[in-house]
């Protein structure tokens, strides 16, 4: 065990604990966005910063490690600012109106004004196109964005990178964090960095083996079930009606849990609790997507079990 003092509070953590941890323990939670308990630290969000005595500058709290005797401060105003600033500078260039309500509460709580960069500059074209090293003059006067149009090349799930905030957990997940398929990474440099596929082919072109494990991490809605997207288009979507029912998969011997989101009695996507021991939150192709069957068994209410049964059987 190792002692720190966060905030004058001196807390005792295992060692090995990151700052985040220590925080956790006390009950100080930090704003994190490129974080996640199943993935690898990749600290690039930097939101979750603080301060720490004797370091010239912040330090992520996500990774960094607790030593004994550090003195942190996570809510000074070095702390403050910086969150603020990272948060306009993401209000202002990414669409954040599907990321989690928590989002919403740390601009409040860090008085985030994304609309001082003036209003949202008209999209500059395609991002995939673009050279690195090759930036364009603003005006000043307009805040560039991360505009593109909505990707939607297979059947199965859409990319709408006007929403993506770079995290990087997309790439980790389908890296070697957990499915080690590597068919997406971060293309380009400085603000024309994006995510995308070998040489910007469509996702059928590319190595992408639909495992949806992408979509499960992302934290913004940049990437969204084929079908959650289609509702919401058409203004159809609506959460607040919807069960999750926990199952397990019935494809293979693994047993990864499924959370079924029903809507209207159809199950209109599939997800994985983050802390099932045996795939934390990840599934294949099969668990997230191969659910379309179900709805051809019968309704329950109608049809008798004997015959849902035995439809069953023949898929
Ligand atoms: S669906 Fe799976 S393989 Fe395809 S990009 Fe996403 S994580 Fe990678
Ligand atoms: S698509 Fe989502 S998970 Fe991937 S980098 Fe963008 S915001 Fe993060
Ligand atoms: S959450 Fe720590 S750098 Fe992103």
């Amino acid at each position: 065990m190792i002692d720190i003092t966060i905030d004058g509070e001196v807390v005792q953590v295992v060692s090995g604990s990151t700052l985040l941890d220590a925080c956790r323990l006390i009950g100080k939670d930090q704003p994190t966005l490129c974080y996640l308990e199943t993935l690898s630290p990749v600290n690039v969000c930097r939101v979750c910063v603080v301060e720490l005595e004797g370091s010239r500058t912040l330090v992520p709290s996500c990774s960094r490690m607790a030593e004994s005797g550090m003195v942190v401060q996570t809510d000074s105003e070095r702390v403050r600012h910086s969150r603020k600033v990272v948060l306009e500078f993401l209000a202002s260039s990414v669409d954040l109106s599907l990321a989690g309500s928590e989002v919403r509460d740390w601009l409040d709580q860090y008085e985030a004004r994304p609309d001082r960069f003036g209003p949202r500059a008209a999209p500059t074209g395609d991002r995939d196109r673009r050279h690195a090293g090759h930036h364009h003059r603003t005006t000043g006067s307009v805040a560039e964005t991360v505009q593109q149009s909505i990707k939607i090349d297979n059947p199965l799930y859409v990319r709408d990178y006007s929403r993506c905030i770079l995290c990087y957990k997309c790439v980790e997940a389908c890296g070697e964090d957990a499915q080690n398929t590597f068919a997406i990474a971060v293309a380009g440099r400085g603000f024309d960095a994006r995510i995308s596929t070998e040489f910007d082919v469509a996702l059928p072109e590319s190595a992408c083996v639909y495992c949806g494990n992408c979509i499960g991490v992302c934290p913004t809605g940049a990437l969204m079930f084929r079908s959650e997207h289609e509702l919401r288009q058409a203004e159809m979507w609506e959460e607040e009606r919807q069960t999750v029912t926990r199952t397990i998969c019935s494809y293979c011997g693994v047993g990864c849990n499924l959370d079924l989101h029903v809507q209207d009695n159809r199950i209109e996507k599939v997800t994985s609790p983050q802390d099932h021991d045996v795939t934390s939150g990840h599934l294949c192709i099969k668990g997230r997507f191969g659910y379309e069957y179900v709805q051809e068994l019968g309704d329950l209410a109608t049809t008798p079990i004997d015959e849902v049964l035995a439809r069953a059987r023949q898929h």
